[in-house]
């Protein structure tokens, strides 16, 4: 008897238990706004798209393939923006300027304890910061030049915060781009390329400058790791540009494209390369690599600076450049590179014939 009316009982409370819970549920649906909630109202960004010219869209976000170049300035970064911009699937464009100064800001409010501390008392917490700079960054690459399946940015010093830009776009690949420090001092120097923080008239502090800029791009390269950086010379892509870039576009899984070695033919070409008036490399990069280049400073330093060239710039041993060669073996230039230098010099003197001839008419 006493299982039964056990039982009975169970059956009774498992029923009105039932109708509780039904009626609990029907109040919760009823309560419930149209859309689902867990804690409170989230907010969620717009899909953005981009349109390519035959109209397809692509959807953009912080997972874009985005390429980086950047380097010390006059080591080359313009001429690989330049041939990355003549591959009909990459924009680079011009620099934007913008983003390394956000990035020297972000960097500020880190770097500074008290300042750290009152942002994240006014809710500025390091997400918040991480979208709002990714947010920007990403609207200034997609929207200040043409649309593209593989864009790409280059703003010389933005990789100085590489490892902080590889958070911000897990996708991101880096290109960074090395040049003989003497090099490129005599060239910032030469052609009065102004750069803040450095005296034009003081080789020797440009030395040291260009190595500790360079160290800390380097090392921010080798952390991230060679499937996200990759080190590119420019000595290298000069003399050897096929191999080079062959490895550069296995590197960023671009399909190889013949476009990259003859750059110079697509400048201000529909979908080719958009240059800046005001950019100090417009004028090199319209014209075919000039080989001749590559050792113009030597025989341009004062001999004090020659023997401290180690202390000075201890990265230029570290990269692989010898210090006490002026100058050191760079290579011997590719057949095509030669055969392709002396076109561009007989074009040249065509060129120079045909305007004498005129002017003398
Ligand atoms: C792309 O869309 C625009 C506007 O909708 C249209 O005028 C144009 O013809 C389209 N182009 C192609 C290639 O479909
Ligand atoms: C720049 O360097 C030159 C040569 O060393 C020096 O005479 C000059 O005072 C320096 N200028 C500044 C602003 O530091």
């Amino acid at each position: 008897m006493a299982y039964r009316f056990g039982r009975k009982m169970n059956t009774q409370c498992m029923l009105y238990t039932l109708i509780a819970l039904i009626i609990l549920w029907i109040f919760y649906i009823g309560l419930l706004p149209c859309y689902p909630v867990d804690d409170g109202i989230k907010f969620v960004p717009n899909a953005q798209y981009m349109y390519l010219a035959d109209n397809t869209s692509i959807q953009y976000d912080r997972n874009l393939p985005l390429v980086f170049v950047g380097g010390f300035p006059r080591s080359g970064t313009t001429l690989m923006r330049a041939i990355l911009d003549a591959h009909p699937e990459v924009r680079c464009g011009e620099e934007t300027r913008i983003i390394p100064r956000l990035l020297g800001m972000q960097n500020n409010w880190k770097r500074s304890p008290i300042e750290a501390k009152r942002l994240l008392n006014a809710g500025i917490t390091e997400d918040v910061i991480d979208s709002a700079m990714a947010a920007f960054i990403l609207e200034v690459i997609v929207k200040h030049g043409e649309p593209a399946k593989r864009l790409c940015n280059k703003d010389p010093f933005a990789l100085k915060s590489m490892m902080y830009l590889a958070k911000l776009f897990p996708q991101g690949k880096f290109i960074f781009m090395i040049r003989d420090g003497r090099a490129v001092v005599h060239s910032i120097m030469s052609r009065q390329v102004s750069i803040s923080g450095f005296n034009l008239s003081d080789p020797k502090s440009c030395l040291e400058k260009w190595s500790k800029a360079v160290e800390t791009m380097h090392s921010q390269c080798i952390h991230i790791g060679p499937s996200k950086c990759l080190p590119v010379y420019y000595e290298e892509l000069v003399l050897h540009p096929r191999t080079s870039l062959k490895g550069i576009t296995r590197f960023l899984n671009l399909p190889w494209n013949d476009a990259l070695l003859h750059h110079e033919e697509y400048v201000g070409k529909p979908g080719g390369i958009s240059l800046s008036k005001v950019e100090k490399s417009t004028d090199q990069v319209v014209r075919p690599v000039n080989v001749d280049a590559l050792t113009k400073w030597v025989g341009k330093f004062p001999k004090e600076v020659i023997d401290s060239m180690n202390q000075l710039a201890p990265m230029l041993n570290q990269l692989g450049y010898d210090p006490r060669a002026n100058p050191p073996n760079y290579g011997k230039p590719d057949d095509e590179v030669i055969l392709k230098t002396k076109q561009a010099q007989n074009q040249e003197e065509g060129k120079y014939r045909q305007n004498s001839q005129k002017s003398m008419r």
